[in-house]
C-alpha cells in the first residue's frame, strides 16, 4: 500500500472531532471568523488551511456572519429537476439577495445546499432548522411572511 495513503486512527479522529469543534463553535458564536477557525487549529496541531478547508466544504458551516433566518435551498439532482431555480428566484425577488448574501437589516441570509433528505418532495428549502417542502412561489411568499 502507498505510505501517503495510510490514514492513522487518529487523524480520523482529528477530523472528526474538527467538525464536531465547528460546529460547537458556529452554534455558540453564529459563525466561524477567521480568530476561532486559528484558535481550533492551534488547540488541535493542524494548519489553519486545513480548518478553512472542512469550514468551507459543509454547507452547514459558514465563514461569514449570517442573517438571523438562513434560506438554505436546496441544490440537488431532484430538486433542481423539480424547479429549484424558480425556487431561488423567488426568494431573490421577494428579499433582494442571492445566494451568498444577506438581507441590510440582517434578517436573511441565502444559501444553496446539497440534498436536505426530502427528495419525495422536492423542491425544498431550510428556513434555520425548519423543513419546507413542495415549494411554489406563493408558498415562498407565504413562508417568508411567517418569518418577519
Ligand atoms: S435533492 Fe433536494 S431534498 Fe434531496
Amino acid at each position: 500500500m502507498n505510505a501517503n495513503l495510510q490514514v492513522s486512527s487518529s487523524q480520523y479522529n482529528d477530523k472528526g472531532n474538527l467538525l464536531l469543534r465547528l460546529e460547537e463553535a458556529q452554534h455558540r458564536l453564529g459563525y466561524l471568523s477567521e480568530q476561532t477557525m486559528g484558535e481550533l487549529a492551534e488547540s488541535l496541531g493542524i494548519s489553519v488551511s486545513e480548518v478553512y478547508g472542512v469550514a468551507t466544504f459543509y454547507s452547514f458551516l459558514s465563514t461569514r456572519p449570517q442573517g438571523k433566518y438562513v434560506l438554505r435551498v436546496c441544490k440537488g439532482l431532484p430538486c433542481c429537476l423539480k424547479d429549484s431555480h424558480m425556487v431561488i428566484s423567488a426568494i431573490e425577488a421577494a428579499i433582494g439577495i442571492r445566494p451568498g448574501d444577506t438581507t441590510p437589516d440582517g434578517k436573511f441570509s441565502l444559501e444553496l445546499t446539497n440534498c436536505i433528505g426530502a427528495c419525495d418532495s422536492a423542491p425544498a428549502m431550510l428556513v434555520n432548522s425548519e423543513l419546507h417542502v413542495g415549494l411554489t412561489s406563493r408558498r415562498i411568499s407565504r413562508i417568508l411572511k411567517t418569518y418577519e
